[in-house]
Parts: C-alpha cells; sequence; structure tokens
C-alpha cells in the first residue's frame, strides 16, 4: 500500500533533489534544513532573562527556535542572528483574525513586519493544540484564521515563510498499526480536509507535537521502553503495509502519513513541532528521569540529523524539521510533575544532562548518565504533602478548598480529633491534601494545588493520626 504513496527505496541525493524540486518551489526547498529546532517556553517565574535564553539557544547550535507567542522582546534580540524563528498566533485571538482581513493584516503588521526579514521568521504557527481544546467554537475559525494570516503575506509578497498549526496526538481516531492511521470523525470532514488543502496549497508543512513517552507510559514495559527510545533490537512489522519499524517515533509518525493519504493528501511534508521526555516526574509516573529524557533526546537528535536524511518507513529519505521542547523545565505549568520538567536546561543556563544538538558528537563520548530508578511503575503506598517552601497565605486557600471536596475530608482534623494541631497549617494541609487525594485520585484527582502540594513515599503518620494514602 505504500508504494502506491511513497516509492519506499531509498533515494540517493540527486533523486532526492529532483523529488523535491517537483513538490516545491527551490526557495522552499533549499531552507528545508536538518539543524534541530528548540521550543523555548516561558511558563516559569525563575527563567532566565530573554537576552540569557537567546544566548544560550546560540551557543547550543540550535537551527530554529520556536515561540509560543510573537514577544517583541525575543523578535528584537533575535534579528541579525541565523536561527529561524517559529511564532505562533495566541488561540484566543483566532476568531477575531478569521472573521476580519484587515485584523490578520494587523497582526502581520504588528508582530511580522516590525522584525522581518533581518528576524528570520519561517514559520507562523496559528494557535497551539486547537483540536485538544475543549473550546469548539474555535475549530472552524481555524482554517480560515490561517487564509486570513497567508493573505497578508502574500500580499506584502512575502513567499519564505509557512503558515501551519501545531496539533497533537489526539486528533487521531486510530494509529496503530500506521497503516490504520485516521482522523476523529467529529474533525475529519469539518477541519483536517479544509485544513490540508490549505497546507498542501500553500506548500507548507502538517505540525505535530509527538511524544512516545505518553503512549509508552500509559503501558510501559522494558521492551517498549527501548522502542520509544529508539534502541529496540527488534523491530515491527506493520502487517497491511508491511513495512518495518524500529521506534516509536517513526511508527507515530507514519500513522499521520496515512491518516493524510486516506483523504487524498500524499504530499504534505510533517514538521515536528514538539518532541522530547520529561527528566522528572511525580512518583506515580512511569519513567521519567534523565536518563531516559537524555537518551530519547541524543538519539532523536542522531536521526533527524543523519545524511542523507533517515525519514521514516512510509517515506525515506525525507527531513523532517524537529523542534525539541522544552529550553527549560517550567515551573508554571499546570498539571502532572512531568508537565513541569521538560527541560533541557536548568535557569542557571547549565545544562540538566550532557548534548550535542548538532548531533555530531557519538553517542560513546558522553559520560555515563545517572542509573534510573523509575522504569517500573513504583507500587506500594504514597501520601500527598505540602511541597518545600510554599506559601502560607496560598496554602490556607488550598486547604479550605481541599477540606471541601469529597466527604469529611478534613473531620480528623477537627478540635479535639486525632489529628488536630492547632497552629500548623503546615499539618493540616498535608493531611487534607492526603485525604482529598485518596478519594479522588482514581476519578482523575491529582496531587497538586497549584503547585503547593507533592507526593512522598514516606507516612506523614503520627500517633494516632493516620494520614489516608493512595495504593500504586
Ligand atoms: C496538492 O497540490 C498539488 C500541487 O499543487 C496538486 O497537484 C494536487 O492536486 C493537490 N492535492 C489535493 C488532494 O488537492
Ligand atoms: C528486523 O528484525 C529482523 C529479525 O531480528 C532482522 O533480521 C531485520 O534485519 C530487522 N530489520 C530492520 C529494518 O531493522
Ligand atoms: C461520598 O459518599 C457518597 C455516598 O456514600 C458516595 O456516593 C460518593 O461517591 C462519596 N464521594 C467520594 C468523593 O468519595
Amino acid at each position: 500500500m505504500h508504494k502506491i504513496i511513497y516509492n519506499s527505496k531509498k533515494m540517493g541525493p540527486l533523486a532526492l533533489f529532483f523529488y523535491c524540486f517537483s513538490l516545491f518551489v527551490l526557495s522552499t526547498c533549499a531552507e528545508i534544513s536538518n539543524k534541530i529546532g528548540i521550543n523555548y517556553g516561558q511558563l516559569g517565574n525563575n527563567l532566565p532573562s530573554k537576552y540569557d535564553s537567546i544566548q544560550f539557544i546560540k551557543s547550543m547550535k540550535a537551527g530554529r527556535v520556536k515561540i509560543y507567542d510573537a514577544n517583541p522582546e525575543i523578535l528584537k534580540l533575535l534579528s541579525g542572528t541565523k536561527l529561524q524563528v517559529s511564532i505562533m498566533v495566541p488561540n484566543h485571538e483566532i476568531i477575531s483574525i478569521a472573521s476580519q482581513q484587515s485584523t490578520a493584516d494587523q497582526w502581520v503588521q504588528n508582530n511580522v513586519l516590525a522584525y522581518y526579514p533581518q528576524t528570520m521568521i519561517r514559520f507562523i504557527l496559528v494557535g497551539n493544540e486547537v483540536l485538544s481544546s475543549p473550546d469548539k467554537k474555535i475549530w472552524h475559525h481555524l482554517v480560515p484564521a490561517m487564509r486570513r494570516i497567508k493573505n497578508s503575506l502574500s500580499a506584502q509578497n512575502i513567499r519564505n515563510i509557512k503558515v501551519g498549526t501545531p496539533l497533537a496526538m489526539d486528533i487521531f481516531q486510530a494509529t496503530y498499526p500506521p497503516s490504520n492511521g485516521i482522523f476523529r470523525s467529529d474533525i475529519s470532514d469539518s477541519v483536517m480536509i479544509p485544513l490540508l488543502q490549505f497546507l498542501n496549497h500553500t506548500r507548507s508543512f502538517f505540525f505535530i507535537d509527538v511524544y512516545p513517552y505518553f503512549p509508552w507510559s500509559a503501558n510501559p514495559t522494558i521492551t517498549g521502553l527501548d522502542y520509544a527510545l529508539f534502541r529496540a533490537t527488534s523491530n515491527y512489522t506493520d502487517p497491511v503495509s508491511g513495512l518495518i519499524y524500529t521506534n516509536m517515533l517513526d511508527q507515530m509518525l507514519d500513522s499521520l502519513v496515512f491518516a493524510m493519504a486516506r483523504l487524498g493528501f500524499s504530499n504534505i511534508r510533517i514538521v515536528i513541532a514538539e518532541t522530547g521526555w520529561p527528566n522528572a516526574g511525580d512518583i506515580d509516573e512511569v519513567g521519567a528521569n534523565t536518563y531516559n529524557a537524555a537518551t530519547y533526546n541524543r538519539n532523536l537528535i542522531k536521526r533527524m540529523t543523519t545524511k542523507p536524511a533517515l525519514g521514516t518507513p512510509a517515506r525515506p529519505g525525507l527531513v523532517i524539521p524537529t523542534f525539541i521542547f522544552s529550553l527549560y523545565d517550567e515551573n508554571q505549568k499546570t498539571g502532572r510533575g512531568t508537565e513541569r520538567h521538560w527541560g533541557l536546561l536548568h535557569p542557571s543556563g547549565r545544562p540538566i544532562y550532557d548534548m550535542d544538538i548538532t548531533g555530531k558528537r557519538p553517542l560513546s563520548d558522553y559520560k555515563p548518565l545517572p542509573v534510573a530508578h523509575n522504569n517500573e511503575p513504583y507500587k506500594g503506598k504514597v501520601w500527598c504533602v505540602v511541597a518545600k517552601g510554599v506559601d502560607l497565605m496560598e496554602l490556607g486557600r488550598a486547604l479550605t478548598y481541599a477540606c471541601g471536596e469529597g466527604n469529611e475530608t478534613c473531620a480528623a482534623l477537627a478540635p479535639g480529633r486525632e489529628c488536630y494541631e492547632p497552629l500548623s497549617v503546615f499539618w493540616h494541609a498535608s493531611f487534607a491534601f492526603s485525604s482529598y487525594w485518596a478519594q479522588f485520585q482514581t476519578k482523575g484527582g491529582i496531587c497538586y494545588f497549584n503547585g503547593l502540594a507533592q507526593q512522598t513515599t514516606i507516612n506523614p503518620s503520627r500517633g494516632r493520626c493516620k494520614f489516608p494514602s493512595v495504593t500504586l
């Protein structure tokens, strides 16, 4: 089946050139470099200045940088650098841009023309994971907004900026086996077809956020871990296409290739808008550690910078521009512990683990990594207690909230009861968090409380006061 879609034999450089030429005007083709990009997210209150951050990105020798807005200071700092830049239209501006060309023109005026061409803006991404948003109203404005932005660029005669939109893996109804890749039925006709038409017509890219960490961690096995970290010794043959897979990333990317082909689009190139691996996480999150993060990212970079390009089994030989997520750990992201630990650098600029982003350093050249202790799911009791260094005022509010949820969550804290400790908000909050989490964990409740809480395997109970726990 793949042979109809793509020629599966490896292409030499000359063939690749003509192939490339047939798909793209030369200017576009020449631009597809295999240099690794970095996502520069800024949801942290302990991050270095924008100036220092751009210096770090430059000294890492990244080829591209992607930001989640069009921050004026960053775009000025990038002026005159060799970094190719990806900027973003925030989700909340999509509807107004979709409804009026003048709004799009103004956006391009303020956020592109003010810096271009000195700042090498190459991608404008309209929204972030829009089709994962529960706000369905915005879905149908996505492609119209992209068209408006493209019109504004065309009116200015700008041809080397591509307009796209990064989507997450939840756009699929099925991804397994890859030849079975198919988009969700609620978006297929209404959003995906117009989107693919737009991308095909404008020779833009399909931007996908693709994390082998998520499917692996949902169903962790050690062989699966090797497959996710690009070091499997066995491989997987897609029973329908006959294509042979050696890693999970290729498998996920090809499910996109097949889903697009199913709708008649076989030539839209892919950009990995985000990928990476968490360097830490909560106790009940498996495999989030620096060993795996370093292994994933180093092997990813090796693959993506190999010349001639490896591509994927369904698209051998094609360069896949790749942005790693993320420059820093971002401590103001909400949700599970892993969310705050995708970074490559500490706030000081020191690497969390050694990594050559150019892909030139041999893998054998790195020093040994710290041993991973959580590659198998943790089994045992876990409590949810107050994190270190938190604000007392905020803690009071979280305590009130936790005690207001569930059945008798804080009954043991009443005066005279076994856990009552006058004057200790910390103790009471730790009890309340554990009690809350014990009731709600199976219903999707998490031990987070705006960063005030953390998981522990050390039983905080004292005397007659028994803290409720979650058993993993
Ligand atoms: C995609 O674009 C190419 C080149 O413009 C065109 O020939 C082809 O028909 C388009 N494919 C679809 C499915 O619209
Ligand atoms: C897949 O695995 C088989 C059996 O181990 C091996 O003979 C073959 O060379 C592998 N193919 C690839 C593409 O890795
Ligand atoms: C609270 O108790 C009611 C009645 O026993 C039960 O249906 C409900 O699931 C309980 N809620 C929680 C959070 O445990």
